[in-house]
């Protein structure tokens, strides 16, 4: 059913209510949508499309507004997939309606679909005059691709911003204030963690930019999940704050056992930070969903990473969150390892190069117990949680405190 969202401009996308995998990495626990926006105008344009298996529901629900042939111009911000996939079987209907994308977009749509459509190039500032409706352009590459552009209807002081600002979440309902909005700002934390994180220079500068270009922004229709409309700046201002390198004053202890005692040690140093007055969240990472685990660095300053030691290295499930981190690359975070071993060790000598490889700063050397920790070293551990708690609750953005004041050595 398509629904309308502002003077003839429909959302005419497709729900996916069951998917549960996105990028075969990153769990979506609430499903997501593949949202288009249909503007009806003199000249009628689609927003985006959706993904392949949606095609037809695209097609149904333009077709309950006008006949699809009447569009003249297809804008696709973005050429992933889940965005471009219906291209196909839409642009048979429409053959003669012309694609409007950054060069970067037909590009990768070519080596996509071998189209024979016709294509528009556009960069930021361009404008399309639909009739009363004027869509402008606005290059946001690495919000999510390198092609990535936003869609901004001047007259409605909407943006149509593609995968920036989105959720994955279906729903029957449009709009974020419809919806249980602590679920909705989940979503937007988790995206930005497993997607967004690596390129926070970039999305500074264009929201920076965004911001001071004075556009009015009303309404934030993303291309997932709900839309925006109740002070949308909302969503940007958290963008900025992550892209700022800001998180709360939360601690996440990110670890693995076999014997529990590096589940031990992540107890004892849990309490030492909640002992403090700080948040934590301790989480075996073999019982944990790592999509979900990133959200959590994402909104925590300190991450305490602990394993140990399995064949001189961490344990499998602790390898590929490391590994996930690397390429992620947090931003400001406090950050120290942990873990017991038997003999020569080696695991959080492992931990501290892949976090020093994802671009964080990390207090040497970390927290290591023979076998079971014993009472001293348990509160070793727990005064070692207060004073790493101690260090996250300072206003500064992580300025590195010495690995004496915080080891206590
Ligand atoms: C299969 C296996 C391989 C191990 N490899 C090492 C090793 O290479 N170096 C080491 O110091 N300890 C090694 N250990 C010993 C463990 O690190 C030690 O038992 C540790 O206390 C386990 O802590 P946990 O209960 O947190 O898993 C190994 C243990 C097992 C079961
Ligand atoms: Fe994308
Ligand atoms: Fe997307």
């Amino acid at each position: 059913m398509h629904v309308k969202i502002a003077d003839d401009v429909y959302w005419v996308g497709a729900i996916d209510w069951n998917l549960r995998i996105y990028h075969n990495t990153y769990s979506t626990h609430h499903g997501t949508s593949y949202n288009s926006y249909l503007i009806v105008d003199d000249k009628v344009a689609l927003v985006d499309a959706v993904y392949a298996p949606f095609s037809e529901e695209l097609i149904e629900h333009i077709s309950e507004i006008i006949p699809p042939e009447r569009i003249s111009y297809v804008v696709v911000n973005h050429s992933e997939p889940d965005h471009s996939g219906a291209l196909p079987a839409l642009m048979k209907r429409v053959p003669k309606a012309k694609i409007l994308c950054t060069d970067k977009c037909k590009g990768y749509l070519e080596k996509l679909y071998y189209p024979n459509w016709e294509f528009t190039t556009v960069k930021t500032g361009d404008e399309v005059r639909l009739g009363r409706k004027t869509l402008s352009f606005i290059e946001a590459p690495m919000m999510h691709w390198p092609d990535s552009m936003f869609t901004y209807v001047k007259e409605d002081s909407l943006l149509l911003s593609n995968d920036a600002f989105g959720q994955h979440m279906a729903s029957s309902q449009r709009f974020v204030d419809e919806v249980d909005e602590g679920i909705v700002w989940e979503e937007v934390a988790k995206y930005f963690a497993n997607t967004l994180y690596p390129f926070t220079a970039l999305i500074k500068r264009k929201l920076d930019e965004i911001k001071d270009s004075g556009i009015p922004i009303k309404m934030i229709a993303p291309s997932h999940g709900v839309i925006w409309r109740k002070d949308p700046h909302r969503v940007i201002d958290k963008y900025m704050y992550w892209a700022d390198g800001m998180a709360e004053k939360k601690v996440l202890v990110a670890y693995d056992t076999m014997w529990e005692n590096t589940a031990a040690m992540a107890r004892a140093i849990a309490d030492g930070i909640q002992a403090a007055g700080v948040d934590v969240k301790a989480c075996r990472l073999s019982a944990s969903d790592l999509s979900d685990v990133h959200k959590d660095v994402l909104e925590s300053k300190g991450l305490i990473v602990g394993s140990s030691t399995v064949n001189n290295t961490v344990l499998p499930a602790v390898a590929p969150f490391l590994e996930e981190l690397k390429g992620l690359r947090p931003k400001n975070k406090l950050a120290c390892a942990f873990g017991s071993h038997g003999w020569g060790g080696g695991a959080v000598k492992v931990i501290e190069k892949a976090l020093q490889q994802a671009g964080i700063d990390v207090i040497q050397p970390g927290l290591m117990a023979r076998h079971s920790p014993d009472r001293d070293e348990l509160k070793k551990c727990f005064e070692f949680g207060k004073r790493f708690a101690e260090a996250v609750k300072q206003d500064e953005a992580p300025a590195k405190p010495s690995a004496s004041v915080i080891l206590g050595e």
